[in-house]
């Protein structure tokens, strides 16, 4: 349940306002419950329009919010962290409310919130948690050691060494498999290889998992950006330095769908595929994340073999169901108050579940759902 700040609390905010009117006279963000919400603005800073997930995240937030009668500043930094730091700050300059922020580099945006912090204007962490400052005041994200656990478990799967709950079927390969991670200035890209390491490691050390290249530390295997392009390029390398034996590539953990589609494009250009029942050398069995409709695409066709499903309109509706708490002057509710350390303080989060997609999935948990439609699955391409 909400809970309604004390009234000293109430008083140190009214405090706050007058002491920022002395100022600069921005972000007369106090109050804030009196005040029509058309007179409040909410910036919204998210990375990248190179993903689409994350342009579906911004315009979810946005239409959510409009829908609640907010203005709304919607800014994409096209994954380059002065840009992000310099949208935040207009934002602030403009005056905003309240901001809702998934960054890019976790730790890079400390004197932005620190001056966010003395006008009293509340910062939403979005899916991305925001490290090393104590400025941050709610995480909304998904389970993301549940993403990991539900990846190692897929990849796992698409081997046949497990059903899709995770029991053991027997089959004991050896299978080769290699490692893929996220960037590690994003707080979300450990969640997601510890995740999956949790699931993975008991089956490399009784042998089931061959781990052929030896890149097994998440910083062996990290994409900085979470590029495409630089998955390509390292899974390129891997099939050089460690494929060119006549052996072959059983499975691959990648952490994100644009990953997956450079692992992909590599390995057909050294001759894999194009699908899992292709011969002589079947696609191997890849995993992903954000079922971007590309891969969706790939799934359905069996090229790729499963992705991760995160309801990125449910996202949307807790970040501005937490800013809307904020500017009312209350607490938003959290489900989870012990598991997002930033390294000052645990930010208290909402966190929400997440699904695997198999292609016998995609009708059930992509289409009925209205995420996509059935022509958009067939084209590979969102409206
Ligand atoms: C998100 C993932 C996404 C990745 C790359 C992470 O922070 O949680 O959903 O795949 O960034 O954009």
């Amino acid at each position: 349940m909400n809970k309604k700040l004390g009234l000293t609390a109430l008083g140190a905010s009214l405090a706050l306002t007058l002491a920022a009117c002395g100022g600069e006279g921005a972000g007369s963000n106090t109050n804030t419950a009196d005040a029509d919400p058309s007179d409040l603005s909410i910036g919204v800073s998210m990375p990248t329009e190179t993903s689409e997930r994350w342009i579906a995240d911004g315009e979810n937030v946005e239409s959510q919010l409009e829908e609640a009668g907010y203005t709304v500043d919607l800014q994409f930094a096209g994954d380059d962290i002065p840009t992000q730091a310099q949208q935040i700050d207009q934002m602030i300059v403009e005056g905003a409310d309240a901001l809702i922020v998934a960054a890019i580099d976790g730790t890079a945006l400390s004197s932005q919130l620190q001056a966010a912090a003395d006008q009293g204007i509340p910062v939403i962490s979005y899916d991305r948690l925001i490290r090393e400052t104590e400025n941050v005041d709610f995480y909304v994200s998904f389970d993301n050691f549940r993403v990991g656990e539900a990846q190692g478990t897929a990849l796992l799967t698409g081997l046949g060494v497990t059903d899709e709950e995770g029991n053991p079927t027997g089959v004991t390969g050896p299978f080769n498999i290699e490692l893929f991670a996220g960037s590690l200035d994003d707080n979300n890209a450990g969640f997601f290889f510890d995740g999956a390491m949790s699931v993975i490691q008991p089956y490399i050390d009784n042998g089931t998992l061959v781990v052929k290249s030896g890149q097994t530390s998440i910083e062996q295997a990290a994409t900085l950006r979470w590029s495409q392009e630089t998955a390509q390029r390292r899974m390129e390398d891997l099939l050089t330095s460690s494929y060119n034996d006549g052996s072959v590539v059983n499975g691959v953990l990648s952490p994100y769908d644009g990953i997956s589609r450079g692992i992909i494009t590599a390995l057909q250009n050294a001759g894999y595929g194009p699908t899992q029942d292709a011969q002589p050398r079947p696609m191997p069995a890849i995993t992903g994340q954000d079922a971007e409709i590309a891969s969706v695409k790939l799934i359905a066709d069996g090229v790729q073999d499963s992705t991760i499903f995160k309801d990125t309109r449910l996202l949307a509706e807790q970040a501005v169901a937490a800013a809307t708490a904020y500017l009312e002057e209350e607490e938003p509710e959290a489900n989870d108050t012990e598991t997002y350390d930033n390294g000052v303080k645990v930010v208290p989060a909402y966190l929400l579940p997440v699904e695997t997609v198999y292609q016998d999935d995609i009708e059930s948990v992509l289409i009925e759902s209205e995420y996509y439609t059935a022509e958009e699955v067939a084209a590979g391409q969102s409206d």
